[in-house]
C-alpha cells in the first residue's frame, strides 16, 4: 500500500467508506520461533481470493490521482502480537507505508465487520497501552483509508517484545485488516498531528532496543501457489535465492530502486524511472506509455470496468509461456513467468498483472520472482532471482 495523503477527519469522511472487501479466510498460523541472536524471523500467511472487478471500478471512479491500486488477490500477512497480554493480530506486512495501526475491538469497518476476521485490539486489557491522545488518520493510494488514535505499546513479533512502540489504535477503516507498515519515517502519516516530526518506526525500534543490527529486512513471498512465505527483521537467507545479490541504491525517500528497462519476447522496452518494491500492492503498474507497448506484445486490451475507468484485460486462456525480465540499473535482473499476469475476476474475466501509473510500483506478482533484502540504513536494496525452497542459512546483516 502506497499512503498518499495524511488529511483531516473532513477528508477522511467524504473518500473512506467506498470500498467494500469481501468476506475473508481466516490463515493458518505458520510463525516459527528460532533462538538466533540479531535476526527476527516471521511466516507469512498468504490469502487468496479473486478480484472484485465491481469493487475495482468504483475505486478507479472516485480516485482523483491517476492510479487505482488492485488490492485484491494474494495478500501476505503474518502475526504480529500487541500489549502486556500479547493480543494476536494478522497484520499485512507493508514495505510501501511506514506506520503502524491495530483494529480496535469496537472499530467500525466501513461498513460490516470484515475488519475485524484477523484479529483486534483491546486497549483496555493491555496495562502497557499509553494513549497519546491525538488522531491518526491514513489514506492508501487505492482509495482505502483508516483512521483512530495514536498511542505506544509493546508489540511483540515471534516472541521478540518491543516497549513504548508507536503505533495507531483505528476505530473506523476500509482496509481489511491492520497493517504493519516498514519503509522509511519519512513516509509515515504524522502530517503536523504529533508536529512535523517522524517518530521510530517497527524496525528502527527493533534496532535500538538492541534486537537488530541493522534497519533492515529480507522479503521471501514464495511461489505464487505456496501457502507461507518469510519475513526477516535483521536478516538475510542465503538459501532462498540463486546467484548472487546485486547490490541497487534507492533513489528516494520510499524504498524505490532504479529500473532501467523490461525485456518481453526478444524486444527491450527503455524505462530508466523510480520503481518502488512494494509488499503491499498485488500487481505491476507501469508508465503509459511502457505499458501501450508490452500489452500490445502480451495481447493485453484496455477496456472499460465496470462503473467507470479503463483498465487492461487479457483473455483468460492467454498463452502464457515465456517470460518478462526486469534490468534494474546496478545489474540485477529479475525474471517473471508470463503466467503471473493473468488475474481471473470474479464475473469470468481476466484482469492483465500490469496496468497503468505514471509512479512505478512492482508489487507481488514480481515480488514473488526475487528474493529481496531491503537496507533502509545504508539506503540499498539488494536483489536476486528467487529460489523456492524450505533450505534455511540465515545471517545476520
Ligand atoms: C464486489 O464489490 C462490490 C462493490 O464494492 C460489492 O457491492 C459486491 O458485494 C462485491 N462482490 C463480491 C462477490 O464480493
Ligand atoms: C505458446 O507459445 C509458445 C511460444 O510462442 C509456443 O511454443 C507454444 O506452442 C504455445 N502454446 C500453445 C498451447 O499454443
Ligand atoms: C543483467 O542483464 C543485463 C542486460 O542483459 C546484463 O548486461 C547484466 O550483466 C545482467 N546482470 C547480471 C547480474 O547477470
Ligand atoms: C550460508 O551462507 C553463507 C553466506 O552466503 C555461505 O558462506 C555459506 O557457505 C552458506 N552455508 C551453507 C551450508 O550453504
Amino acid at each position: 500500500m502506497v499512503a498518499i495523503i495524511t488529511f483531516t477527519r473532513q477528508v477522511f469522511l467524504a473518500v473512506a467508506f467506498a470500498l467494500l472487501a469481501q468476506g475473508a479466510i481466516i490463515p493458518e498460523e505458520v510463525a516459527k520461533r528460532d533462538g538466533s541472536p540479531g535476526f527476527v524471523s516471521l511466516g507469512f500467511d498468504v490469502t487468496r481470493k479473486p478480484l472484485n472487478l465491481t469493487a475495482v471500478a468504483h475505486n478507479h471512479k472516485r480516485d482523483s490521482i491517476s492510479e487505482s491500486l488492485i488490492n485484491e488477490g494474494p495478500s501476505y500477512a503474518a502475526k504480529v502480537s500487541v500489549g502486556s497480554n500479547n493480543q494476536e493480530l494478522t497484520l499485512i506486512i507493508d514495505t510501501g507505508s511506514s506506520d503502524l495501526w491495530v483494529v480496535d475491538k469496537h472499530a467500525v469497518c466501513a461498513p460490516g465487520d470484515y475488519c475485524k476476521v484477523y484479529g483486534t485490539f483491546d486497549p483496555g486489557a493491555s496495562s502497557s497501552y499509553q494513549s497519546l491522545h491525538e488522531p491518526f488518520a491514513i489514506q492508501y493510494a487505492d482509495g482505502t483509508a483508516s483512521q483512530g488514535t495514536w498511542a505506544k505499546d509493546t508489540v511483540t513479533i515471534n516472541g521478540v517484545s518491543i516497549t513504548e512502540q508507536q503505533l495507531a489504535d483505528v476505530s473506523l477503516t476500509a482496509v481489511n485488516q491492520g497493517i504493519l507498515g516498514i519503509g522509511f519515517p519519512t513516509t509515515e502519516s504524522v502530517g503536523g498531528l504529533l508536529g512535523s516530526s517522524t517518530y521510530d518506526n517497527v524496525p528502527i525500534t527493533l534496532k535500538k532496543q538492541g534486537k537488530i543490527k541493522t534497519n533492515a529486512y529480507s522479503l521471501y513471498l514464495n511461489s505464487p501457489t505456496a501457502e507461507s512465505g518469510t519475513f526477516i527483521f535483521g536478516g538475510v537467507d542465503n538459501a532462498k535465492y540463486s546467484g548472487e545479490l546485486v547490490e541497487e541504491k534507492v533513489t528516494s525517500s520510499a524504498l524505490t530502486i532504479s529500473l532501467s528497462s523490461i525485456y518481453l519476447k526478444g524486444a527491450t522496452y527503455s524505462v530508466a524511472k523510480d520503481a518502488l518494491l512494494d509488499s503491499g500492492t498485488t500487481l505491476t503498474y507501469l508508465p503509459p506509455a511502457v505499458v501501450r507497448e508490452l500489452a500490445q506484445q502480451a495481447g493485453a486490451q484496455l477496456r472499460p470496468a465496470g462503473l467507470g475507468g479503463l483498465l487492461y484485460f487479457i483473455d483468460c486462456n492467454a498463452n502464457t509461456s515465456g517470460s518478462t525480465t526486469f534490468n534494474f540499473a546496478n545489474g540485477a535482473n529479475i525474471t517473471v513467468p508470463n503466467s503471473e499476469y493473468i488475474f481471473p475476476n470474479n464475473d469470468g474475466t481476466c484482469l492483465w498483472g500490469i496496468q497503468e501509473s505514471n509512479d512505478i510500483i512492482l508489487g507481488d506478482n514480481f515480488l514473488r520472482h526475487a528474493y529481496l533484502l531491503y537496507n533502509l540504513d545504508a539506503k540499498t536494496i539488494s536483489i536476486a532471482q528467487v529460489k523456492y525452497t524450505s533450505e534455511s542459512n540465515i545471517s545476520t546483516v
